[in-house]
């Protein structure tokens, strides 16, 4: 199977999944890498394992659904079988998820459904909660709502800073989100509804 990772950031999940796929433990091809930042580090990671990537940027299309057809059709040119995101940070439109029913991962910073949206992990922090964590889910029309794959809790110690915090998010991240994806490409995830069966 080919696959995509969409991000527009530092790319430390991108990381941990290109070393899964550099060990076997992903067994799937990493084809290509797109951002829509210019500067984001991802691209870096990517260049430094010679996995080929693009810079699309959103200004050059008028709306969101413009933009991701340019972006399927760079998909559709690597033959990419599923499309993995990676704190990707826009919103995928329609025709992309149309495009790849069930085919799209995400990972989100919090115990889905609890801290939808932009900084889930300051908005767990300031809330006051004992438990947050991580969570893999495939993308559907809603935001961070769509079917989810696996969740990994994390404890808030009341000696946490945010960075702290964030910190051990981010490594639960890196644990669960090569899991999730090797589940999707060894055919181990059943959706039923709002349900994922581990097989
Ligand atoms: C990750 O924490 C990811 O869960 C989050 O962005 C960060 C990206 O970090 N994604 C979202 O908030 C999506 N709603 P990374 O660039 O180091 O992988």
């Amino acid at each position: 199977m080919n696959f995509a990772v969409l991000a527009s950031g530092r790319g430390s999940n991108l990381k941990a999944i290109i070393e899964a796929v550099q060990s076997g433990a992903i067994k799937a091809h990493l084809k290509a890498v797109f951002s829509d930042k210019k500067d984001a580090y991802a691209l870096e990671h990517a260049r430094r394992a010679q996995i080929p990537t693009a810079f699309i940027n959103p200004k050059d299309f008028h709306d969101r659904e413009s933009f991701d057809r340019a972006v399927v059709e760079r998909l559709h040119e690597f033959k990419i079988d599923f499309v993995v995101l990676a704190g990707y940070m826009r919103l995928v439109s329609d025709y992309f998820i149309e495009q790849y029913p069930d085919k799209i991962l995400n990972i989100h910073p919090s115990l889905l459904p609890e801290f939808k949206g932009m900084h889930a992990i300051k908005k767990a922090f300031d809330s006051g909660v004992a438990v947050t964590g991580c969570t893999v889910h495939i993308v559907v029309r809603e935001m961070d709502s769509g079917p989810i794959i696996l969740q990994e809790p994390v404890q808030v110690d009341p000696k946490d800073s945010f960075e702290s915090l964030e910190e051990k998010i981010h490594q639960a991240e890196h644990r669960i989100y090569p899991k999730a994806i090797d589940l999707f490409v060894r055919g181990k995830l059943k959706i039923e509804g709002r349900k994922v069966i581990v097989l």
